[in-house]
């Protein structure tokens, strides 16, 4: 019976000292894929950090998600709807962004989707925007695989809130859509607390002429 209780107890420390290693060894590191879980364990191609062109399955959380008070608003102000750009000329985006916390920015190559969305103490979502522009061709849906100017806005907002791109005057003549892609800071769409809101992106539509 002695014996007994003795090696329940060497067992117990046994597991408790294992889990003080595992603990020790997973020191909280901000960029990290979580395993794959649920439906992922049988997805072909599990999340690892990187963007994968043939598509993956993340078990990422969706991590920490604002109140109505803060949830994500933009506007474009620079060009004007509807603007009659020369072709040539370069031009300046700017956007207005409520409620983001500006300037927290993963590197897509290695950190892509491997942070659950977080917010500040103020309970404002920490993360980025990009613009980016594609040529409507006809009445079409555009390819989202084709466009004609990218770029991540990942520096923090001016003091007016603003976030600005320079656009080279290389742009054909044509009728070109301008859309924001608000994201949480390792690149997912922002998560938002309700389904009936307004829009966390705005688009116009300009022309080159
Ligand atoms: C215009 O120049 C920018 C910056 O070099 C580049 O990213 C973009 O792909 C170019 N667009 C076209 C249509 O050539």
């Amino acid at each position: 019976m002695k014996s007994s209780i003795f090696i329940l107890l060497v067992v117990l420390v046994a597991l408790v000292s294992l889990d003080f290693i595992e603990a020790q060894k997973e020191k909280p590191n901000k960029y990290k894929t979580p395993p794959p879980a649920g439906i992922c364990k049988k997805f072909p191609i599990k999340a690892n950090g990187k963007q994968n062109p043939k598509g993956q399955c993340s078990s990422q959380l969706l991590g920490e998600v604002p109140g109505v008070s803060k949830m994500v608003s933009t506007i474009i102000t620079l060009p004007p709807n509807g603007a009659k750009i020369p072709a040539k000329k370069s031009f300046k985006i700017r956007v207005l962004v409520s409620n983001l916390q500006t300037g927290f920015f993963s590197d897509p190559e290695t950190d892509y989707y491997d942070v659950p969305q977080t917010l500040t103490k103020a309970g404002v979502i920490q993360g980025h925007a990009h613009v980016t522009v594609q040529k409507l061709i006809g009445k079409g849906v555009p390819d989202p695989t084709k466009f004609d100017f990218f770029q991540g806005l990942n520096e923090r907002a001016d003091s007016k809130g603003g976030l600005e791109a320079i656009v080279p005057g290389n742009l054909t003549k044509g009728l070109y859509r301008l859309c924001t892609m608000v994201a949480s800071e390792s690149h997912q769409p922002v998560v938002m607390p309700v389904a009936k809101r307004g829009s966390q992106d705005d688009c116009i539509r300009f022309s080159i002429v």
